[in-house]
């Protein structure tokens, strides 16, 4: 996408983006966790199917860092077990992996141990001259945040931090999974740790939903086409609904999910992310600053909720116990890792503003949870009713609003909904639907996100990355409600019935405005 930037003169620098061919320069990605749960089920399958996918060139090496002592050949067979388990692509190439296997490497180290990352120095060094690497280093952290601070210190005491990588030649860059911190405070401190390190620009904020296929597509549906952007404003849109569900539980994360609550898993990043791309202008090319301009000018727009709207505006729930599919489910406070008295939410429902020409007075309607019904990802642009009802009282005054439904998963796709008339003699009305739908119209499966960020971040592309002041103004917006959350304990945590929508208090909270939630 940055070759884009270089091609502003072009009629379409969008599709000459697209178009352009991705070059990897050989490199080395050293994943810090490399024994944990998410090399094992995302990182590991995902470069082997960039291996097999995409031209992967065959210097480009792993290094795994983690503290169980594993030789080269364990880390290879770890990684060959991810690959056969969680690869998108499977049975395993045997020529593919035979060049990919070669690359990968292991290197025990604490990650606060200053002669491991002395011994890490070493090892790159030498990797980079048997295997040509040239400098090039991707960190990894794949680790709890409570490292980073201390990883990107000792990575810079070993001289593997800057910029042009070892003896002025290469690159360095670093990789950060979520959560980025807890709260805007905390965000802050941990970026200010990193910066001591690394500069901005070396580093990649992961948020996986932009690796998504469909989430890049909400892009290219917008400003890749003529004939929505006109109506993509609160002259023709009544309201905008996201919903992320899922029908899962919080499973062994218990622990986790205990600090985070739904609105710090789902709101702050993977939400937020949804809403700037619907939302956000045009931005002046494709290249990564020029579009993360945008989103941030649509988190600026969004009014801080005051006290007074929290309690109208915001809805949380929690799970409780229940049947699912005929089957008996825990409800959250009987998950492992969960205190019995827990008052952290699975379930969020929000409406947001944003305070700008094209959205003022447009309603934007969020709701995510756990346990829900079914496992789906939607945006949903409804539009305003047409202005004068002309089939009034031909029984056909029920007319449905029309609705452009962006299905990020599963079943990927794009529908308009609009009125039709059935055949016959009478003057009836349905809805009906033009799909577009990927699985048919592309006939291949869509690369799983992380392939498609590891990529970029190899190619040194940040579009798809969340840059620090998005990471800040989301927490502030989120902070405003925790806080008030937390300042009245005893405020509504209504319980929801597994497999249901979430609790009536998020129905009551669009019905209020003479509006429903979508079913889907
Ligand atoms: C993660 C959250 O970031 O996203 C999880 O921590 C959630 O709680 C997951 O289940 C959802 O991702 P996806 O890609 O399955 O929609």
């Amino acid at each position: 996408m940055e070759i884009a930037l270089a091609s502003q003169q072009s009629q379409n620098p969008l599709r000459v983006g697209m178009r352009s061919a991705r070059n990897v320069a050989p490199c080395v990605m050293v994943i810090f966790g490399a024994t944990g749960d998410l090399t094992h089920r995302k990182l590991l399958p995902a470069l082997y199917n960039l291996a097999l996918e995409h031209p992967l060139p065959p210097q480009f090496t792993v290094v795994g860092v983690a503290r169980r002592p594993f030789s080269n050949e364990e880390f290879r067979q770890q990684a060959l077990d991810s690959i056969n388990q969680f690869s998108r692509r499977r049975p395993v190439n045997e020529r593919v992996w035979d060049t990919f296997s070669k690359g990968l490497y292991y290197h025990q180290s604490q990650f606060d141990d200053k002669s491991g990352y002395e011994g890490l120095a070493k090892l790159l060094e030498q990797l980079d001259q048997e295997r040509g690497t040239g400098g090039n280093h991707i960190f990894y952290l794949a680790t709890p945040p409570s490292f980073y601070g201390t990883i990107g210190d000792l990575l810079n005491s070993a001289g593997l931090a800057s910029q042009d990588g070892n003896g002025g030649q290469g690159w360095s860059r670093i990789i950060v999974e979520k959560p980025f911190g807890h709260d805007l405070e905390s965000a802050m401190a941990l970026n200010k740790e990193l910066n001591k390190a690394f500069k901005e620009d070396q580093i990649y904020r992961i948020d996986h939903y932009l690796g998504k296929e469909t989430v890049q597509n909400i892009m290219v549906l917008r400003f890749g086409n003529g004939i929505f952007e006109p109506i993509w404003d609160r002259r023709y849109v009544d309201n905008v609904q996201i919903t992320v569900a899922e029908n899962i539980g919080v499973d062994s994360r218990g622990d986790y999910y205990e600090e985070a609550g739904a609105m710090r898993d789902m709101v702050q990043n993977h939400m937020m992310q949804l809403l700037t791309l619907v939302a956000m202008e045009p931005p002046t090319n494709f290249g990564a600053n020029a579009v993360r301009d945008e989103k941030v000018k649509v988190l600026r727009a969004i009014p801080p909720f005051a006290e007074a709207e929290i309690a109208a505006d915001t809805v949380r729930g929690q799970y409780g116990p229940g049947m699912v599919g005929g089957e008996v489910v825990r409800g959250y406070r009987q998950e492992p890792g969960v205190n019995p008295n827990s008052r952290t939410e699975t379930f969020v429902a929000l409406k947001l503003a944003i305070e700008n020409w094209r959205w003022a007075g447009v309603p934007f309607y969020l709701r995510t949870g756990k346990r829900l019904t079914k496992r789906i990802t939607e945006v949903a642009i409804q539009f305003k009713r047409p202005p004068y009802l002309l089939f009034q009282g031909t029984g056909t005054d029920q007319m449905q609003p029309n609705v452009l439904s962006l299905r990020i998963q599963p079943n990927e796709g794009i529908s308009l909904l609009f009125e039709a008339k059935v055949p016959g003699q009478e003057m009836q009305l349905r809805s009906v639907n033009m799909d577009f739908l990927y699985g048919s119209s592309f006939g291949v499966e869509p690369p799983e996100a992380y392939e498609r960020l590891l990529l970029d971040c190899m190619l040194g592309d940040s579009t798809l990355f969340t840059r620090i002041d998005e990471t800040e103004y989301s927490w502030q917006l989120i902070d405003a409600i925790e806080h008030a959350w937390s300042r009245s304990l005893a405020a509504a945590l209504p319980q929801y019935e597994p497999g249901t929508w979430g609790p009536k208090e998020a129905d009551a909270l669009i019905e209020r405005d003479g509006r429903t939630w979508r079913r889907l």
